[in-house]
């Protein structure tokens, strides 16, 4: 994130000495793009090389689900089964080289620590709240939070209490930035963004533990998890500064931008990563002018896959998606509206919808999950007179004219 932190002791000069109870304190930097993007610089009470000993490298196994037929799909996850901390709970839903959707639903802390060393993480917490505890700091979360893990950021999620959480993770090969469009040539947010520097929240309280003992460590790197065993506590930094460190934003914070005619997503931007960006659609006024149809035309986002994960209210594009449902429009056809629906919205002046959109620019690989949870009866939603008797989508028999395939 753009903008300097500083938390703790930290010399008044980098790279200097910092004496804790007789000891030389371990400076260590943290940075991107071969140190010429965002760093941190962390003061720790013992070496971080330190290593007890070194576990298995376990491969992420990705098991690919290739659908007989190219159409969109609904993937329903609200009785996704729950287990796992946030890290082992992660069920992988579709992936490309850019960017992996993960669901997970956690019901416990996790017992180790954590740290991605390849991508950048976005957790999205629909259901749940507690602590995330890394090496910067405790960051707090809860319901409708955005969590941005950038990688290289060891931590841990202390969930509140026993109840299941469900979260929504983008693991992301390149940096997932703030908009350009919304910063001005000196990093800061511009008043036409929807959301500014108060609306970010990095870590609350720096906790130096100095205890010595088994620290389980998971690295994710080279397409796997890499497991250590550290002989201290991770979190023993006495103080950081810098520019690299997660934060939080919440959905209720956003301020959407509305216009008289309907806005395409790009308005709804959050986030841009390297190939997808994140649009978040959050309750707002809509489309007034008085010959307005206040939901989205049909279209086409020919390079484009368009994911969408719904949280809460009513959808007005969509009819018959559940919360926690994500739908995929795929590239190279054309979605919009379902039938009914453009009459329907005539004279709407407001609409409660929350949904979470991931835009891929290259085309998504399904998983065996997405096959689980896929809906078969959403391809054929668009076609009234089919819709009764919809035919599942690898049924041999022609397609009816029309028929979204
Ligand atoms: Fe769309």
């Amino acid at each position: 994130m753009t903008r300097y932190q500083r938390f703790g002791e930290v010399p008044a000069k980098r790279h200097t000495q910092l004496w804790r109870d007789g000891r030389l304190l371990t400076e260590e930097v943290i940075g991107l793009d071969g140190f010429d993007g965002p760093a941190s610089t962390l003061y720790h009470l013992r070496q971080p090389m330190q290593v007890r000993s070194v576990g298995a490298f376990r491969p992420l196994e990705r098991t690919e689900w290739q659908p007989e037929a190219h159409v969109h799909h609904c993937f329903e996850s609200r009785d996704l089964p729950a287990g796992g901390d946030a890290l082992t709970s992660r069920r992988l839903l579709a992936f490309n080289d850019d960017v992996e959707v993960w669901l997970s639903r956690p019901d416990r802390t996790m017992t180790g620590w954590y740290r991605n060393g390849e991508a950048d993480e976005v957790v999205f917490v629909h259901e749940g709240s507690g602590t995330i505890e890394t090496v910067l700091g405790d960051l707090p979360y809860r319901d409708g939070d955005y969590v941005l893990m950038p990688r290289g950021i060891t931590h841990r999620f202390v969930p509140d209490g026993p109840a299941v959480q469900r979260h929504l993770v983008l693991v992301s090969r390149g940096m997932v930035e703030v908009p350009s469009r919304y910063r001005n040539r000196y990093g800061q947010l511009l008043e036409h963004a929807p959301f500014a520097e108060r609306d970010l929240h990095g870590p609350v309280a720096l906790r130096t533990i100095d205890e010595s003992g088994d620290f389980p460590l998971t690295l994710r790197i080279n397409g796997g998890l890499q497991d250590y065993v550290l002989p201290h506590h991770p979190c023993d930094v006495v103080g950081w500064d810098g520019y690299l460190f997660p934060w939080t934003l919440n959905l209720a914070d956003l301020e959407p931008l509305t216009k008289q005619i309907h806005p395409p997503p790009p308005v709804h931007q959050t986030f841009e990563g390297d190939g997808f960006m994140v649009c978040t659609f959050v309750p707002r006024p809509i489309d007034w002018h008085p010959e307005a149809v206040p939901i989205p035309y049909s279209h086409a986002n020919l390079n484009s896959e368009e994911l969408i994960y719904y949280v809460a209210g009513n959808f007005g594009s969509r009819k018959g998606v559940d919360v926690a449902s994500l739908t995929l429009h795929p590239s190279g056809l054309t979605h919009g509206p379902q039938p009914g629906l453009s009459e329907a919205s005539l004279g709407t002046t407001h609409t409660d919808e929350v949904a979470v959109m991931v835009d891929a620019f290259r085309p998504l690989q399904l998983t065996s999950l997405a096959r689980d949870l896929d809906r078969p009866d959403y391809a054929w939603s668009w076609t009234e007179a089919v819709v009764a008797d919809a035919p599942a989508v690898s049924d041999p028999t022609p397609s009816p004219p029309g028929a979204p395939v």
